[in-house]
């Protein structure tokens, strides 16, 4: 089967960064399902495991953890999928992803494809819906019945991937104020497409953008882009009893005791705990991709793809990192066929 990955990790403007290859196809086994992959998108996490380092792989590596395909054979533990099963997942990073022709997925962790979506509109979606649901609902606990109804979260980096499926969370779902941040004209207008109230420039100090705007502090706050630069911002633009839920390492040590006075939580998320852990709760993922595709069939979500660049390819997959690294990515971007 044709795939894409790596041997040797490299900067992404030398071409032996991400090569075509030429791999077997897997088998299922257990509770996995054998998906034929139609449309991948890239994320952050991507490069991250990509960025250059000294190590050569002894065997290719795969990348790629969002994919729409079809169900084409289960293992013999398997019950909650069939062959011919259109679906949509992010994977689990400790396996093989999604840039190749077949992979095998954890059925707990594959949601049904929404309906009205295409193949690269659905491959947009699983992981940063995933990361947004989770961080919103599990983390922060921020209510999914609307009984938060007018209280406020601030959304840091909004027209990012997962910025722009949280931005509506938060709006069509808990029915919350979105301030959300944005520093130029195309991802301000990007994140107020997505359902964001206010926004505010994530160059500048958050804290005092939101006290010129009379906004005293804010019940929540998804930090979905560099923790070390917002974090000072974050302890002082967060209410008492808040909670703040950050997705990126931070690299320098944080003081938590800032947060004491105000009895403030800090709590992360990684939306590949689940499957790395194998967790007791691991079909919840499921649970949440289906529940999204109901909210996209419904009407009530859209998907979140930006462009889609090209084939399934390492001369594409290369164009999408080198855009992913430049931090200026908009929405999402999406690679369909091979
Ligand atoms: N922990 C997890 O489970 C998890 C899951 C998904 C993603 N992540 C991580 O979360 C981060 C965001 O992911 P993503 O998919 O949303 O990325 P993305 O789509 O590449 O994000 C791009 C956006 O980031 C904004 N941005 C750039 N610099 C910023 C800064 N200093 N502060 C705030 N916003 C900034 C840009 O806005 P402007 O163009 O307006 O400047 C741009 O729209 C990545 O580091 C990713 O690895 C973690």
């Amino acid at each position: 089967m044709k795939a894409v990955g790596l041997l040797k990790y490299l900067p992404i403007d030398n071409p032996e960064s991400l090569i075509d290859l030429d791999l077997p196809k897997p088998q299922p086994q257990g509770r996995d399902l054998l998906v034929a992959v139609r449309a991948v998108s890239v994320n952050p996490i991507d490069c991250k495991q990509r960025a250059p380092k000294d190590r050569i792989e002894p065997k290719p590596r795969v990348l790629g953890w969002d994919a729409c395909g079809v169900v084409e054979a289960v293992g013999p533990e398997a019950t909650l999928f069939k062959p011919g099963d259109a679906v949509y997942y992010a994977g689990d990073i400790t396996r093989p992803g999604s840039n190749s022709e077949y992979q095998l997925v954890d059925e707990r962790i594959v949601g049904h494809k929404p309906r009205k979506l295409s193949a690269a509109q659905a491959a947009a979606l699983p992981l940063t819906a995933v990361t947004a649901w989770e961080s919103l609902f599990d983390r922060l606990r921020i209510a999914r019945n609307g009984q938060d109804r007018g209280r406020r979260i601030l959304i840091i980096g909004g027209a990012g991937g997962v910025g722009s499926i949280a931005i509506q969370f938060a709006k069509r779902i808990a029915r919350l104020n979105v301030i959300a941040t944005a520093s130029r004209p195309e991802s301000v207008e990007w994140c107020r497409a997505m359902g964001a109230d206010e926004v505010i420039d994530h160059r500048g100090y958050l804290a005092s953008q939101l006290q010129e705007r009379g906004i005293e502090g804010v019940d929540w706050i998804l930090c979905c882009n560099d923790t070390d630069q917002h974090f000072a911002a974050m302890a002082v633009a967060i209410q008492p009893q808040g909670l703040i839920c950050a997705l990126v390492d931070s690299v320098q040590p944080h003081d938590l005791t800032v947060l004491k006075a105000k009895s403030a939580g800090f709590v992360w998320e990684s939306m590949f705990t689940r499957s790395r852990f194998r967790t007791a709760d691991m079909v919840e993922q499921h649970k949440i991709l289906n529940r999204v595709a109901d909210l996209i069939d419904g009407g009530e979500i859209r998907s979140t793809l930006g462009e889609v660049l090209g084939r399934i390819d390492a001369a594409t997959l290369r164009q999408a990192h080198a855009r992913i690294e430049s931090g200026r990515s908009i929405g999402k971007l999406v690679l369909e066929g091979f």
